[in-house]
C-alpha cells in the first residue's frame, strides 16, 4: 500500500456561495489560472469553450450557474428557465449537463420557487454526491484490477473532469496506491490533448509515474502485452450499456477485444441515461475543425485542406467488460433502467 487514498484534494470548481471560479483548463499545464465566472451566460461560454470540461464537472458547473441565474432573475421563473435552456445547449453529448439542470429545475418546482438559497443547497448536494461517487468507484474499480497490471487511459477523467478524485483516473490512483498497477499509459487524446496536457498534469501531481503515448501506439502496446486494462470514463451510457466517450475510445475497445485486454468504463450514475435504448440516438458533438489544425501546429490552413472533428464516439456495450458506477460493478449484458420504473 502506498499511503492514504490518492485524493489530491484538488478541486477544479470553487463556489464560495457568491463567486464561481474555474481553473482554466485551456491553459494547463503551462499556466494555473483561475477564471472568475460572473454570471450564467459566462458559465455557458466556459462550458462551450472548454474552460471546464469532463461530464461530471460540466454538470456541477451548470448547477452553480443556475444559482447565479436565480440571483440575476430575482424570482422571474421564465427568465431563469431561459438561462437554464442556454446552459443546457452549451454541449450536447454529456448527459450530466442536462441531468444537473433537471435537478435544479425540480428544486425550483417547490413552493419556494426560484429561491437562490434552496438552489445553492441543491448545487452543493450535486457536488458533494459526485465527490462521494468518485470515492466509491475508485474502491470498486481498483478491486477489479488484479496484480501488477498495465493500464491505458484516454482523455482526462480526474479532478479536472469531476467534483473529486475522478472516475477512471480515480480507479488508477487507487489501484496505484494498493500496489496493483505497474505501468500507466495515457493517450495524448487528439485534438484537444486532454491526455498529454491534463491527465499528465494530474498524474504528476499525484506522483504516479506514467508515459504519454500517441493514440496510434495503443495497438502495438497491447500486442506486446504491456496493457491489461483499458480504463476510461464516459459522457453518456445508454440503457444497453453503449458508451459515448472521447473520440478514440471505441477504437481502444475494439483493439482491447482483439488483443485479449479488458475494458473498464467508470462513471457515476449521473452519466447513465436509461431513457435512450442504445448509443445510436446519442447526439455526438462536432467541434471547430480548426482544433485539428491547431493541434498539428497549423495556424494558417492552406487552401484545399479540410477536416472533420467529431469529439466523441460510441463504444458498443458488448465490448465493455465492466461498467463501474458508485452502485457497484456491472457486467454485460447491461440493462440500466429508469430509477423507480417497474
Ligand atoms: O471533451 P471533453 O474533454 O469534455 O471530454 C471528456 C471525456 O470524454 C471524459 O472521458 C468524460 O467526460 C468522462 S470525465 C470523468
Amino acid at each position: 500500500m502506498r499511503g492514504e487514498m490518492e485524493d489530491s484534494g484538488f478541486r477544479a470548481i470553487e463556489f464560495d456561495g457568491h463567486r464561481l471560479r474555474l481553473i482554466d483548463q485551456r491553459l494547463l499545464p503551462a499556466t494555473e489560472y483561475w477564471l472568475e465566472i460572473p454570471d450564467a451566460e459566462a458559465a455557458a461560454r466556459a462550458i462551450r469553450d472548454l474552460v471546464v470540461r469532463g461530464a461530471p464537472a460540466i454538470g456541477i458547473t451548470a448547477a452553480y450557474a443556475a444559482v447565479l441565474a436565480a440571483r440575476e432573475c430575482r424570482g422571474d421563473s421564465g427568465a431563469w428557465n431561459d438561462a437554464l435552456d442556454r446552459l443546457e445547449r452549451a454541449r450536447p453529448t454529456a448527459v450530466n449537463l442536462s441531468w444537473a439542470i433537471a435537478r435544479m429545475r425540480r428544486c425550483a418546482e417547490g413552493p419556494g420557487g426560484v429561491d437562490p438559497d434552496a438552489l445553492l443547497e441543491e448545487a452543493r448536494r450535486i457536488h458533494a454526491e459526485d465527490i462521494e461517487a468518485n470515492r466509491a468507484m475508485a474502491q470498486a474499480g481498483a478491486g477489479m484490477l488484479g496484480d501488477s497490471v498495465g493500464v491505458l487511459t484516454h482523455c482526462n477523467t480526474g479532478s479536472l473532469a469531476t467534483g473529486g478524485i475522478g472516475t477512471a483516473l480515480g480507479v488508477i490512483a487507487e489501484g496505484w496506491r494498493r500496489g496493483r498497477i505497474s505501468r500507466v499509459y495515457a493517450d495524448e487524446t487528439r485534438p484537444w490533448l486532454q491526455g498529454s496536457r491534463l491527465t499528465a498534469w494530474e498524474l504528476a501531481r499525484l506522483e504516479i509515474p506514467f508515459r504519454v503515448i500517441v493514440e496510434g501506439a495503443a495497438a502495438s502496446l497491447m500486442a506486446a502485452g504491456a496493457v491489461d486494462w483499458v480504463i476510461t470514463g464516459a459522457d453518456r451510457i445508454t440503457a444497453n450499456g453503449d458508451v459515448a466517450n472521447k473520440i478514440g475510445t471505441c477504437m481502444l475497445a475494439v483493439l482491447a477485444r482483439h488483443f485479449g485486454v479488458r475494458m473498464m468504463v467508470v462513471a457515476p450514475s449521473s452519466t447513465v441515461d436509461p431513457n435512450l435504448p442504445s448509443g445510436a440516438s446519442i447526439d455526438i458533438e462536432e467541434r471547430d475543425p480548426a482544433e485539428i489544425w491547431r493541434a498539428a501546429g497549423i495556424e494558417k490552413v492552406p487552401a484545399g485542406f479540410d477536416s472533420y472533428n467529431p469529439v466523441f464516439d460510441v463504444t458498443p456495450g458488448h465490448l465493455v467488460d465492466c461498467i463501474v458506477t458508485e452502485q457497484g460493478v456491472h457486467s454485460p449484458p447491461y440493462r440500466f433502467t429508469v430509477p423507480g420504473a417497474a
